[in-house]
């Protein structure tokens, strides 16, 4: 199966084989082919440049992109998809004037997404789940990471991670799953951390990694979740058996989970509101992205990750959805580009590259997706017609997208 673009109006983030991440001013940089042609060949791209020099071959389809822009999928590198039930009720609360530790602090937030998902059959889970996998896809995420952590008893984290890898199974998009079940102290824990991390130590990490059912594993690192010294316990629990951390930080203060993931060479860092300049100097020179997450920030009314500061300081970043129940009920990444130009400002070529490469690297898919490179998943966005790029941030709460493709195959 072979298919041809052609007349596409501009090829977007054409990179180089091996390109890993773009970090610092380079992130400024958006390499493109004006009216160009890309061949797909068995769901690879195999192809691309100039018109000029487009093949004449026979291909089995041929797409028409005369006046549109092909650029690679978004890659979410954050997302807890996997959950059961809403949390409108917490919404409305917030709205009357709870805050978000507060409806926590009374046994809302994240325990109650976990009740809700231990009453939750795994087939209801699934449909659930897979819903909102389809949903992002249609919104042009081509490659998403998905977390645990809304269970937070042995069975019902691995009911979680099962849910995952059926995922996985059953969809045609790179899926990579981590375990959060240091996402909260659940209730029957109250007063004995300690004893709740012994348990996923000792029971439950070593399912995980035996049934191998996640890549990375994640920890909530934060004032009233874990601390810094429960951060250190966790990764290196999850070092012996070869999970990756990748780790929630600095969401509301800055308690040196940055440094924890440094020193356990962290794949990525994530949230980052609260981003003190010793968060940054220990970013340099590390192959750790700082992940940015402003739908959270927006729809919790949290300061943004200072994207600026980072970039400034000629650090990479990327941009992912946190879709999830309480803090970030969204997974549309074209919304999360649009919030960081806007509320970051961040520049189109920043936050695309944030929204593809880096988001690739972040959950170590930097060699399948993430840039048009020849060999890399044809997993695409075809936009409507428009002007440039730049009116992919600026249309905000809308979306140009007219199809998705996956491996080459049009989603819709
Ligand atoms: O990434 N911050 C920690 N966890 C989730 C939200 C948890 C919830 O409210 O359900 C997040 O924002
Ligand atoms: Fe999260």
């Amino acid at each position: 199966m072979t298919t041809l673009f052609k007349n596409i109006k501009e090829l977007i983030q054409i990179r180089a084989e091996g390109t890993t991440f773009i970090s610092g001013a380079e992130m400024k940089t958006l390499p493109t082919i004006k009216n160009a042609f890309l061949v797909v060949d068995n769901g690879l791209i195999s192809d691309f440049g100039d018109m000029e020099n487009c093949p004449t071959q026979h291909f089995s389809k041929v797409i028409d992109a005369s006046g549109k822009m092909l650029l690679p999928s978004w890659c979410d590198s954050h997302t807890h998809i996997v959950y059961a039930g809403n949390r409108e009720g917490e919404f409305v609360d917030r709205i009357n004037g709870l805050t978000y530790e507060e409806i926590a602090n009374n046994g809302g937030g994240i325990l109650n997404s976990a009740k809700k998902l231990q009453e939750t059959s795994e087939e209801d889970l699934y449909i659930q789940s897979k819903a909102r996998l389809e949903e992002v896809i249609q919104l042009g995420t081509g490659a998403v990471e998905i977390k645990s952590g809304y269970g937070l008893t042995e069975d019902a984290e691995l009911k979680m991670l099962r849910v995952i890898k059926r995922l996985k199974e059953n969809y045609n998009i790179p899926i990579k799953a981590t375990f959060l079940g240091a996402h909260a102290v659940p209730a029957n824990y109250k007063n004995n951390k300690a004893a709740y991390l012994d348990m996923l130590i000792k029971d439950v990490i070593p399912k995980v990694a035996t049934e191998n059912l996640a890549e990375y594993i994640d920890i909530f690192c934060e004032t009233g979740y874990f601390s810094v010294e429960d951060t250190k316990l966790i990764l290196e629990a999850g070092k012996k058996y070869g999970l990756t951390p990748k780790i929630h930080v600095n969401q509301f203060t800055a308690i040196g989970g940055v440094q924890a993931g440094v020193e356990f060479n962290a794949l990525s860092v994530d949230h980052l509101e609260v981003v003190n300049p010793e968060d940054i100097e220990a970013l340099k020179n590390t192959k750790t992205m700082p992940v940015a997450l402003p739908s959270c920030s927006y729809f919790l009314s949290i300061p943004y990750t200072p994207a600026r500061a980072i970039l400034d300081a000629g650090l990479p970043l990327a941009l992912a959805t946190d879709y999830n129940p309480g803090s970030t009920p969204s997974g549309n990444m074209n919304f999360v580009v649009s919030t960081a130009c806007i509320k970051m400002k961040m520049t189109p070529e920043e936050a695309i590259n944030a929204a593809t490469i880096n988001g690739a690297y972040a959950m170590g898919l930097e060699n399948e997706v993430g840039s048009i490179t020849k060999g890399k998943l044809a997993n695409l966005i075809l936009t409507k017609p428009i002007n440039s790029y730049g009116f992919i941030p600026y249309s905000f709460g809308n979306h140009q997208i007219d199809k998705v493709f996956l491996k080459g195959e049009e989603i819709f």
